[in-house]
């Protein structure tokens, strides 16, 4: 961080007084003023709606630059981990802050592969659940009542508890989420296989049956790979800014995580995915007319979007949907699939980032617009799209999660409003209500 007392404090003029606010610069010259003391100063608070100018803390863990497309997962760009790491790799890199030597690393395995198992008392909970229930309602379930089987390890401030609950989530969410699948098609749930790497053993869980052998093929392995550090983190989004406002309760990790699944499920952030997969395949039936599409998301009397497009940061490509899109024509023709609304997903892109509208706005593709595509081509089904999202994104809930426990005194967070409700107003008893005309 920058020597920021070289840096000018802000000045604002408020009823004709001067106030000034400090200075922060962050590494790479990102610049905001503190208004920590604003309120007791001014008498006035700020108002941001979503937060689109404000930010929640400092972080040292991923950089975003929206109008360069970069993102950075403690300074290494996404494009030379997607090319040459690994997701566990990634995950220790995000979770403890450096790339991980060979023993490092070694442990860190070691120590999910040894939790992958899931208690049998809390499998019993997926018999409870709808056959149809939404596998996201499931996996925040099961990861919150993770914190009535482990009450040893639920103190934020206790870093062996730390350490053992971040082996916990990270080894069993994959056991969890292939377990919600399996319950959800009435096919027994498979155990998970410590012979197995991270995502090959995932994929055993979800495609394997009891009754034959099954193989995981390496190129779907390697598709997992890219995708789970792809989705890894990415700053303060909604769900990684819940996690740190459900954790800055000193609410225990199975619970911000599990509130952060929730917010991930919406499908304006990463239930978008299947939202996108739905979307092409109405475009599909409706005949393939995206320039219809294109209209119709313009349309400000129609409530349809262009599901998979704009970003709140990226006002240029998102460079994760970049490398996803070139993968997915490797991805299908290794396994020689054919989908056609790759095809559609494509020219869908093209009109739009032709039309001024998208253009005006700064509207491009973002990491959901064609994630589901190779999903699909490795047989996950559309309602799983967003769970996938969620094993991705689990490393970063948890690096957010430990940077804010670790910093310091973490302020619980508590945002002010501006009151727009009624003023002071009399209680009418019961027998005299409709008869005297109440202040609106
Ligand atoms: C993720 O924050 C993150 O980092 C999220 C994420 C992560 O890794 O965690 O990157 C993952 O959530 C990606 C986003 C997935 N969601 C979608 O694809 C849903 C469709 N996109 C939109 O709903 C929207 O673009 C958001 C939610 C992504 C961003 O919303 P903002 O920043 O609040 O922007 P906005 O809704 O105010 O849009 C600005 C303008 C509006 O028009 P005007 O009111 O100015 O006239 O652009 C329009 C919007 O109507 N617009 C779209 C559009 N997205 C924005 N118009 C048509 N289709 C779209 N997809």
């Amino acid at each position: 961080m920058s020597d920021d007392t070289k840096l000018k404090p802000v000045k604002v003029e408020i009823e004709g007084k001067q106030f000034e606010f400090p200075v922060v610069r962050g590494s790479e010259n990102e610049k905001g003023f503190d208004i920590s003391k604003l309120r007791d100063q001014t008498g006035y608070i700020t108002i941001d709606n979503g937060y689109a100018n404000t930010s929640s803390c400092q972080s040292a863990i991923t950089f975003l630059d929206g109008e360069k497309g970069v993102l950075r997962y403690r300074g290494i760009p996404i494009e030379q981990l997607a090319s040459q790491s690994n997701f566990l790799e990634v995950s220790y890199l995000l979770i403890y802050g450096h790339l991980p030597t060979r023993v490092e690393l070694d442990a860190f395995t070691k120590g999910v592969t040894q939790h992958t198992l899931v208690r049998e008392d809390l499998v019993k909970l997926y018999d409870g659940f709808p056959r149809d229930a939404h596998p996201m309602a499931v996996l925040s379930s099961i990861v919150c009542a993770m914190s009535t089987f482990y009450q040893d390890s639920l103190d934020p401030t206790n870093k062996d508890q730390v350490e053992i609950s971040i082996h916990r989530l990270m080894a069993k969410i994959p056991t969890i989420a292939a377990y919600a699948y399996k319950t959800s098609i009435g096919q027994p749930r498979i155990y998970p296989r410590n012979d197995l790497d991270y995502c090959s053993n995932f994929l055993h869980m979800m495609f394997a049956v009891p009754t034959e052998p099954y193989h995981v093929p390496k190129e779907v392995v390697e598709a997992l790979n890219l995708l789970l550090i792809l989705h890894a983190d990415h700053e303060q989004n909604c769900s990684t800014s819940t996690v740190r406002l459900i954790g800055s309760s000193a609410a225990n990790l199975f619970a911000s995580i599990s509130g952060g699944i929730c917010a991930l499920w919406g499908p304006l952030h990463g239930g978008a995915n299947q939202a996108v997969m739905e979307m092409l395949a109405d475009i599909h039936r409706d005949g393939g007319d995206v320039n219809k599409y294109v209209r119709l998301a313009k349309d400000k009397t129609s409530s349809f979007k262009l599901m998979g497009f704009g970003h709140r940061v990226y006002k240029n490509f998102d460079p994760r949907a970049a490398i996803i899109k070139k993968a997915c024509d490797k991805v299908l023709a290794r396994m020689g699939v054919n989908n056609p609304l790759l095809e559609i997903a494509k020219r869908l892109e093209e009109a739009a980032l032709k039309d001024q509208y998208f253009i005006d706005k700064k509207l491009y593709p973002n990491v959901d617009f064609y994630s589901g595509i190779i999903y699909s081509a490795l047989n996950i089904p559309v309602n799983m799209f967003t769970v996938m999202f969620a094993l991705g994104r689990l490393p970063g809930w948890i690096a957010h999660w430990k940077e804010m426990n670790e910093g310091g005194a973490t302020k619980i967070g508590r945002p002010r409003q501006i009151y727009t409700g009624p003023q002071t107003t009399e209680y009418v008893p019961i027998n005299q209500r409709g008869k005297l005309k109440v202040a609106a």
